[in-house]
């Protein structure tokens, strides 16, 4: 499924999203899931292409023009994917020390590059209901993964991921933060 996202001049990425009805109301999970679906299209060259979408690894449904907390995270690892389709995700516990991409990020709601380390948590515990396993978890996350749960969370605060470049220190506000 092929979703509508909207880039950062759309209202709905900068509001605070609200928190969905436990268990999921059957509009809310098909929101859900169809973020998921959005996702892995973008990760098959194909459906990119016919499409004209990009590549990502998570979706926030403010993205999609609507400001409820739920986000979809799919990527591949070494020997499988790590899924997360999460509903009110809260992140409960965070490390002093940070990470960051070395490459910078990226945002499907930003077309366009933007220089500058995004200093996160190295690592995180989020709590949420896990809209999949449709039971609440706790997710203890580190590195890559914690850093992409970092990026979809704050889409639900109407935060993206350039407000926190800071500009005088774009390079260089953590020596010790760990490199990804
Ligand atoms: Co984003």
């Amino acid at each position: 499924m092929i979703l509508k996202v909207y880039d950062d001049t759309y209202k709905t990425l900068r509001l605070i999203s609200k928190d969905v009805d436990i268990p999921l109301t059957a509009k809310d999970e098909k929101l859900a899931l169809s973020l998921l679906k959005h996702i892995k299209a973008s990760q098959n060259p194909e459906t990119r292409e016919k499409h004209k979408i990009r590549e990502g690894v998570g979706l926030a449904a403010p993205q999609v023009g609507k400001n409820k907390r739920i986000i979809a995270i799919h990527y591949p690892t070494s020997d499988n994917f790590v899924t997360h389709v999460l509903a009110n995700p809260k992140i409960i516990k965070e490390s002093v020390r940070r990470a960051f991409l070395s490459s910078g990020e990226g945002c499907l709601s930003v077309p366009r590059p933007i220089e500058g380390h995004v200093y996160r948590h190295y690592k995180i515990t989020v709590k949420a209901y896990d809209v999949l396993k449709k039971e609440y978890v706790t997710i203890n996350a580190t590195g890559y993964e914690a850093i992409v749960l970092q990026h979809e969370i704050d889409h639900l605060n109407g935060i993206l991921f350039y407000d926190r470049i800071n500009p005088l220190l774009t390079f260089n506000a953590y020596p010790d933060a760990v490199e990804i």
